[in-house]
């Protein structure tokens, strides 16, 4: 009973830890005026769609700066997300999957899962944003 709720407690406070960075927690994002995406679509239907840029860019800064960093630029807490690379590098899949189940090991939340926060047409937002920044320096 006791190793439980040892375990409980520090299931909490990796969790609490991982969303005490900064001051701002996961928001659901407004998509209007985008088509809505569908579960299933793994390639980036709003490449180079200046609205879904716009919309991506905001929703970035609100869920994903506080620990990928500001403009995408990462500070060291997480990786890159420039480094991802764009359309030719066929990572689209990977990103969405990667968003919306976060990355739990043994019980550390490293990034916490978005996919009851963001809709899969709010995260394709964000990856035509990032895909709008410049890599040259990575
Ligand atoms: C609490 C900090 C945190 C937040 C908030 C966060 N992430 Fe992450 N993210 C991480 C960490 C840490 C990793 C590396 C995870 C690992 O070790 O497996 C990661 C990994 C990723 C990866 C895989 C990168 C790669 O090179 O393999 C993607 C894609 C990603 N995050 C996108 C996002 C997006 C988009 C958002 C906002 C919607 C976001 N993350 C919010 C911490 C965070």
């Amino acid at each position: 009973m006791k190793k439980i709720t040892k375990l409980a407690f520090a299931l909490f406070a990796s969790t609490t830890f991982a969303f005490a960075h900064g001051d701002v927690s996961p928001q659901a994002v407004e998509t209007k005026g985008l088509k809505n995406i569908a579960e299933d679509v793994i390639v980036n239907p709003f490449r180079g769609n200046e609205l879904a840029m716009e919309i991506g860019k905001g929703a970035y800064n609100t869920n994903c700066a506080r620990c990928h960093g500001l403009g995408a630029v990462s500070g060291g807490i997480a990786p890159d997300l420039r480094a991802l690379g764009g359309p030719d590098d066929d990572t689209d899949e990977y990103f969405i999957g990667k968003v919306q189940d976060g990355a739990v090991r043994n019980g550390n939340v490293y990034m916490p899962p978005f996919k009851d926060v963001l809709t899969p047409t709010a995260i394709w937002t964000i990856r035509a944003w990032i895909e709008t920044l410049n890599s040259d320096d990575l």
